[in-house]
């Protein structure tokens, strides 16, 4: 038989078990069923090594149904993981308000402000401490600024870039206020869903970023 009819047998009876494969249900990749591990053990070192101090209290370990599944990457990255990870966002996405005032930017001067500090909401600060949004933990913001992490993207000329058009005002609100509203596993944290920022604090860091006189924009 010429070589490349041999070939051909060979590659077509392999072609025949793939697709008998393919429509087989033996062959398909069953649902993984996974459960967390529970770990009495390692639950209770976990819980010995934080305690209540000041205004942080120790429920904060306790994680909620969002940060359960991001905190399991198997199940996260499961097939039936990826859909749940879209009806996640999907009910963040819906829990979002709107500005009550209607009013989408405030003061981007005073946005700065709260860009840059990172006060508020640890054990050593006082409920009065007025709490920043340490954007700049994570962002480059005004250029000017130096000291900036970059585990977010830059957010230099970002209404330069896009412009001020209702769907802009809205996404951006939405990012600042719920960023799991768009990426159920996104280390960005909740602003307003958490209580983190009041809602004059997130119209304020809204001009900052979309207000055109703002440094950001220059
Ligand atoms: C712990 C890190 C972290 C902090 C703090 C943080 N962000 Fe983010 N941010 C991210 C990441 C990561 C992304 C990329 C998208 C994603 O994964 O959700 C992002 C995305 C964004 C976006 C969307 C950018 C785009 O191009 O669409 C905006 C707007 C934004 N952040 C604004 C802010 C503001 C304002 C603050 C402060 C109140 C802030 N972020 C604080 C991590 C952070």
């Amino acid at each position: 038989m010429p070589e490349f009819k041999k070939f051909f047998r060979v590659r077509l009876g392999l072609g025949a078990v793939i697709i008998a494969c393919q429509t087989s249900p033996f062959c398909q990749a069953q649902p993984v069923k996974i459960q967390a591990p529970e770990n009495p053990p390692f639950k209770e070192i976990f819980q010995k090594g934080f305690r209540s101090q000041g205004i942080a209290s120790i429920d904060r370990l306790t994680q909620d149904a969002n940060q359960t599944f991001c905190s399991d990457p198997r199940r996260a990255q499961s097939a039936a993981g990826m859909k749940e990870a879209r009806m996640i966002e999907q009910r963040n996405l819906e829990s979002i308000k709107a500005p009550t005032d209607g009013v989408y930017l405030g003061d981007w001067r005073n946005g700065e402000k709260i860009a840059q500090s990172g006060r508020g909401l640890t054990w050593s600060d006082v409920p009065e401490t007025p709490v920043g949004g340490g954007c700049y933990n994570c962002h480059q913001i005004d250029e000017h600024e130096i000291a900036y992490g970059n585990l977010g993207p830059s957010l230099w000329h970002y209404g330069k870039n896009r412009g001020s058009s209702k769907e802009v005002l809205i996404y951006t609100w939405n990012r600042i206020s719920n960023a799991k509203a768009y990426n159920a596993c996104s280390q960005m944290p909740r602003f307003a869903h958490s209580q983190i920022l009041t809602e004059k604090q997130i119209q304020d860091l809204m001009a900052l970023l979309l207000d055109p006189n703002s440094a950001v924009n220059q």
